[in-house]
């Protein structure tokens, strides 16, 4: 009977451990792709990364010596121990080691920011947080203000930023009205983006391939939906990415745009080479070059456009812009056809 149990209890533990190692396995696959700390593409992200995994390290030998000594205090010796050793636990356990560990650290994480901050020797980009969008101007002047931007300051784009690879891009950070926060896991920590003033990062990446950025500071309704795309390209391929962002839209003559203006679509949107000049949406001027729509939610198709003109408000809870549910389907259909030829 004894050695059933024996037996029993080997087989369990096997299966626990089975089971705990595919577990690790799952959730260690999981940190990989194209939104994860864990698999970094970028200086700064490897550096944070070390960090991390130090911290973690230094975190779980901390914790096995702490569970050491309750073990030790109420199954090795559960007697009452004198004052003396407890004063001493205390002052040497509780005072000394955190502030040695903490000063380490403090030093650690220090000497690692003059990196982050070192200067740009790439393309300058100016990146506005909007509700709930990306605002993006390429060849951005050194101290963009929101104005600046209204007033079309250089090559305007949105909810995709194309960097090229091997060069330090500084990214100038502004918001017109809420505190957002620039984030992208694989490249860089995060900058929030803050009213009246500009805040700076520098993403340097180390290999090309499409990443996703995300806001990380609650701003409203839309905050989970205000995503973007990163393509890191060749520096040839973001020099063209940029002339063709420059040139006005391609197709101009198309019963969608007579759809697109009579509805005054126009009085929130630009599209370059049309009297479409609002500036209060994203910049439709080459729309459909882009993977995504909405801020990242939708992938960018002819059937995808149309609902979100018609349920902007269901696709994308939230949104300031309105549904405009109550237009004919063919209407819809024909705006998506033209903007989905706006490449
Ligand atoms: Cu913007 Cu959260």
């Amino acid at each position: 009977m004894g050695a059933d149990l024996k037996r029993l209890h080997t087989q369990f533990a096997w299966i626990a451990r089975s089971v705990a190692l595919a577990g690790a396995g799952l959730a260690l696959a999981a940190c990989r792709g194209p939104q994860s700390t864990f698999d970094p593409a970028g200086t700064e992200s490897e550096k944070v990364l070390h960090l991390f995994w130090w911290m973690l390290g230094g975190a779980v030998l901390i914790w096995l010596f702490v569970m050491g000594l309750s073990v030790y205090a109420t199954k090795v010796r559960p007697k009452a121990h004198s004052e003396r050793t407890g004063t001493k636990l205390i002052l040497w356990g509780g005072v000394a080691f955190p502030v040695v560990v903490l000063t380490v650290l403090l030093v650690f994480g220090l000497q690692m920011m003059p990196g982050f901050r070192a200067p740009a020797d790439g393309p300058r980009i100016a990146v506005s947080g909007e509700r709930f969008w990306w605002r993006v101007h390429y060849e951005a002047p050194d101290t963009p203000g929101v104005a600046k931007f209204l007033s079309g300051e250089g090559v305007p784009s949105a909810n995709e930023l194309w960097i090229p690879v091997g060069k330090r891009t500084e990214i100038l950070l502004s918001s017109p009205d809420v505190i957002h926060s620039f984030w992208v896991p694989n490249i860089a920590g995060k900058v929030d983006t803050i009213p009246g003033r500009i805040t700076r990062i520098v993403l340097d990446p180390t290999r090309t391939g499409t990443f996703h950025g995300i806001c990380a500071e609650f701003c409203g309704d839309a905050h989970a939906q205000m995503r973007f795309v990163v393509k890191v390209v060749s520096e040839a391929d973001f020099a063209a990415r940029v002339e063709a962002e420059r040139a006005p839209a391609a197709v101009l003559d198309h019963p969608g745009r007579t759809a697109f203006e009579a509805n005054g679509c126009g009085a929130c949107h630009q599209v370059r080479g049309t009297g479409s000049v609002g500036l209060v949406g994203p910049d439709l001027t080459h729309l459909a070059s882009r993977e995504t729509l909405g801020a990242g939610i939708l992938p960018m198709t002819v059937d995808n456009i149309q609902r979100f003109i018609a349920l902007t408000e269901h696709e994308k809870p939230g949104v300031q812009m309105p549904s405009f549910a109550t237009l004919p389907q063919a209407e819809t259909r024909s705006m998506a056809e033209w903007l989905e030829t706006l490449k």
